[in-house]
């Protein structure tokens, strides 16, 4: 079937509607002609696999990852930066209507950096070798090295692909400057340190320290982050900065702050300057370890952290808080908190759109979206942050 791509779906797929039936196609975008073999047929919708291009859009590049027809990392290399940029913008305004039924005119900021930005790779193995998985699959493709992650990472994998990694069953490599690279499953840790000592401040096997340090730091626009293994951390270190100062320019200041899903704390410390008091709420007790090393060495005296389950927290007296939540969204009953305190704002940073504006549509009862911009810190794949802010509607 010959069709034309006139649309693009939430997840980066070309959409046509023939017959009154919308075809998904994974791989095209507007503007294209493709000849299609329809794979996958459902009552609402089907599914084509490009046989043939037919006409191409001028905004599709070649990748410059050679692994990006395998592999699931930069699925969007394809497409033009300034193009993919558009896409995304115009995703999250479809999102926001849909979900929320708000209309948006968001900004997107980008720094530019598009390849080498990902200050964390998390490697499969294959027959040995370090490999990355293919999107929605079990599918692996051994890799020497990945566009997106920076220069001494793919250092460090060139190192780690000389070591028999045969009863290895996943690396993760960290970091920007300082490096940690963390091994699960067997190795001869002797070889591992003579290999990658001098290049790397630490390596955790099986979750122990065998070298370097228990953790590595990171510094944002002054100040110094320390990752423990298992910790979250922002993916484009570079970014960190415009995406913390728009928070602090909602947040202004004030008397009390909450920093909801504070991972190691970077965003509470971050603002604590601008508070009397902030108090952080985290699941994960790696994270939580680096929240209180991080207000030591920040020299942050205003600021507690609390490693607990949000859902356990609590009645919320403070003014602001920030929520920063995993990509399933924030959870009913911290909704039901948030609408039933006196908070004034709320700045909400998102790494899913769908899940925001579903919890949008049930904040905005009190609360009234005043502001969102797009942070494109995850360039060449089709995910994208949100951060809004959300004032207190009396
Ligand atoms: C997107 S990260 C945000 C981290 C942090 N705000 C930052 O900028 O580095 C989400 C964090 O929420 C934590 N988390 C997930 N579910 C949680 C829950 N139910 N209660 C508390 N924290 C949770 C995760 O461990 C993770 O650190």
């Amino acid at each position: 079937m010959r069709v034309k791509i006139d649309k693009i779906s939430h997840d980066f797929k070309g959409i046509c509607n023939v017959d009154n039936k919308v075809i998904f196609v994974p791989g095209t975008f507007p503007g294209e002609i493709v000849d299609i073999k329809i794979v996958k047929n459902t009552k609402k919708y089907s599914e084509g696999k490009v046989i043939s291009f037919v006409e191409v859009s001028e905004k599709r590049e070649e990748s410059k990852c050679p692994y990006s027809r395998i592999c699931g990392g930069c699925s969007i290399s394809h497409i033009e930066y300034i193009m993919s940029l558009q896409y995304k913008k115009d995703i999250v305004v479809d999102i926001i209507k849909r979900y929320a039924d708000i209309n948006i005119d968001p900004s997107i900021i980008s720094n530019g950096e598009v390849y080498g930005y990902r200050n964390k790779v998390s490697f499969k193995i294959l027959e040995g070798h370090l490999a990355l998985t293919e999107e929605k699959s079990n599918k692996l493709v051994k890799v020497n090295q990945c566009l997106l992650a920076n220069g001494n990472i793919n250092k460090v994998v060139r190192l780690i692909n000389d070591i028999n990694l045969k009863y290895v069953t996943d690396v993760i490599i960290r970091g920007s400057q300082d490096i940690m690279v963390i091994f699960n499953g067997r190795i001869d840790k002797d070889s591992v340190i003579s290999i990658l000592s001098g290049y790397v401040s630490s390596i955790i096997l099986n979750g122990e320290t065998i070298y370097g340090r228990n953790h590595i730091t990171t510094n944002v626009n002054g100040y110094e982050f320390a990752i423990f293994p298992t910790s979250f951390f922002q993916v484009n270190t570079n970014m960190i900065k415009s995406l913390y100062d728009r928070i602090l320019k909602y947040a202004k200041g004030g008397r009390s702050l909450l920093d909801l899903y504070c991972g190691a704390g970077t965003i509470g410390i971050y603002l604590a300057n601008s508070f009397e008091l902030v108090r952080g709420i985290e699941i994960n007790k790696d994270a939580i370890r680096g929240a209180n090393l991080n207000k030591q060495i920040n020299n942050i005296n205003n600021i507690t952290f609390e490693c607990k389950n949000v859902d356990d927290m609590g009645e919320i007296s403070e003014d602001v808080v920030v929520v920063d939540p995993p990509r399933s969204g924030l959870d009913r009953n911290v909704i039901d908190k948030l609408l039933s305190s006196e908070v004034e704002k709320i700045i909400y940073v998102s790494c899913n759109p769908i899940t925001f504006a579903r919890d949008l549509n049930i904040l905005k009862v009190k609360y009234k979206l005043e502001d969102i911009v797009l942070f494109d810190m995850f360039p060449n794949t089709r995910h994208v942050e949100c951060v809004t802010l959300l004032q207190r509607k009396d």
